[in-house]
């Protein structure tokens, strides 16, 4: 067993690290094309709905296993459920991550990869539209896959405290720094105003029963949810913490994020007359385009730009990355009881190898099959699709139906200390019990055709 466990030292940095784990590449590449498709401020609220009435319960469950039982995913659930299957339920929320990771990584690699090029050479008419030749071959993707999962790897190493903490402890106030400073350079660009709309002007024509599928799915991949990342980061919380706040403070950072996101890339996506596309596109094609454009009238302060935002996109990476990381690391060093030097190099050569499957899948492997996905889009389907929302589904049963009443009531008011925990616990109990399951189960039903 570790010798000690470490904990975050406060409930600021514990909602670092959390939000570092919610915001990533979700917020930058998906939420900004999400919000323009589905109505823009319209869905920006029923998003928000989602998260404070759907997510952030449903957060809670993990964390109310995870800081009441101080263990990894697998011991938690064997802990507070001794001798049953639950502890499976423990298992897969190791995988999970585990695979959202080395996907995860060929995308951070391709960011970072990015990044030197802004450092070096900056965005060209020539090398702009390159995305498709670079990402389809062999030996660069695969380095920068091996250097973005190195960093995480190495910040990992420096333990919960020296390493995660600190990390997003710094990270964090960066990156928002960072995406307002882009967001309000975008605005002031000339033609933005088209972009500005596309986010904000509410639209309820196009709400319908998919912008709530899209709205839950969103929030639940933004979110972290039911991949034992919230449950492992919550372990390392102190017991004076106030979860609730904990929760609400990370999905409002979340949401922040992703909505001043949205204000940097659309508006200059505008600006510059291109169509907005949506996932690896908008941020490896559409985004040197534009830095290319503005290049030809003021090709100092694109450069600029073009440095910051993909170290903002890295930085955010990284800050997701790790926290998949640490699930395992955690699972390892805890249950084979070795150093976190050695767990954090098996994690190491398991990721780096299906993340290197992962990436040749757009080149050489790209007529592997599954189901008719490559590897990559398969890893992605299998994750976000149907493990995040089974893991969110059993971990909402688990505290609901399986835990004790009162153990749960303590870990929501710290044993009645919270006055206003202690308040809202009935309507809490309540939506985990009926409403959550139930919720769940519907969106993944209607999202499946
Ligand atoms: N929340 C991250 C993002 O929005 O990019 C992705 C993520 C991180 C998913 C950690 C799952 C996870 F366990």
């Amino acid at each position: 067993m570790a010798a000690k466990r470490e904990h975050f030292a406060s409930s600021i940095t514990a909602v670092s690290a959390l939000a570092g784990s919610a915001i990533g590449l979700g917020n930058i590449w998906r939420f900004p094309y999400m919000a323009g498709q589905n109505g823009g401020a319209a869905f920006i609220l029923i998003y928000l709905f989602c998260v404070l009435f759907l997510a952030v319960p449903i957060m809670l469950c993990e964390t109310i296993i995870g800081r009441n039982a101080e263990a990894n995913t697998f011991r938690s659930l064997e802990k507070l459920a001794p001798g049953t299957s639950w502890k499976w339920l423990g298992l897969l929320t190791v995988l999970a991550p585990l695979i959202i990771l080395s996907y995860y990584s060929v995308v951070g690699g391709w960011s970072v990869n990015y990044l030197a090029k802004s450092l070096f050479s900056g965005f060209s008419a020539e090398n702009v539209a390159l995305f498709g030749s670079f990402n389809s071959s062999v030996w660069m993707p695969l380095l920068s896959h091996t250097v973005f999962l190195g960093i995480t790897a190495l910040i990992v190493l420096g333990g919960v405290k020296k390493g995660i903490e600190l990390f997003n402890k710094f990270s964090i106030p960066v990156l928002f720094f960072l995406i307002l400073a882009i967001a309000v350079y975008s605005i002031t660009l000339p033609g933005a105003g088209e972009g500005v709309r596309y986010l904000v002007k509410p639209d309820f024509r196009n709400v319908d029963d998919d912008t709530f599928i899209n709205a839950m799915g969103q929030a639940f991949f933004s979110l972290s949810l039911g991949v034992g990342t919230v449950l492992t980061y919550s372990s390392y919380m102190k017991k004076d913490a106030d979860i609730m706040r904990v929760g609400i403070g990370t999905a409002v950072a979340d949401l922040i994020f992703a909505v001043i996101a949205g204000f940097a890339i659309m508006p200059a996506v505008f600006a510059s007359g291109v169509e907005p596309g949506t996932g690896p596109g908008l941020i490896f094609e559409t985004l040197p385009f534009i830095f290319v454009k503005l290049g030809a009238v003021a090709p100092v302060l694109s450069r600029i730009m073009s440095v910051l935002f993909f170290l903002t996109i890295v930085v955010a990476a990284l800050t997701s990355s790790i926290s998949m990381y640490e699930v395992g690391v955690a699972y390892i060093v805890e249950e084979k009881k070795i150093s976190r030097r050695k767990a954090v190099l098996r994690i190491f050569i398991g990721t780096w190898l299906l993340g290197a499957l992962c990436s040749l899948s757009f080149g050489p492997l790209s007529g592997v099959k599954v189901f008719g996905l490559t590897l990559f889009s398969l890893c992605d389907v299998v994750t976000s699709n149907f493990l995040m929302t089974f893991g969110a589904l059993l971990f909402v049963i688990f505290t609901g139906w399986k835990l004790d009443r009162e153990l749960v009531r303590n870990e929501f008011t710290n044993n009645g200390m919270l006055k206003l925990n202690g308040r809202l616990f009935k309507p809490f109990y309540f939506q985990i019990r009926y409403i959550a399951p139930i919720v769940i189960v519907v969106i993944f039903l209607a999202s499946l055709n």
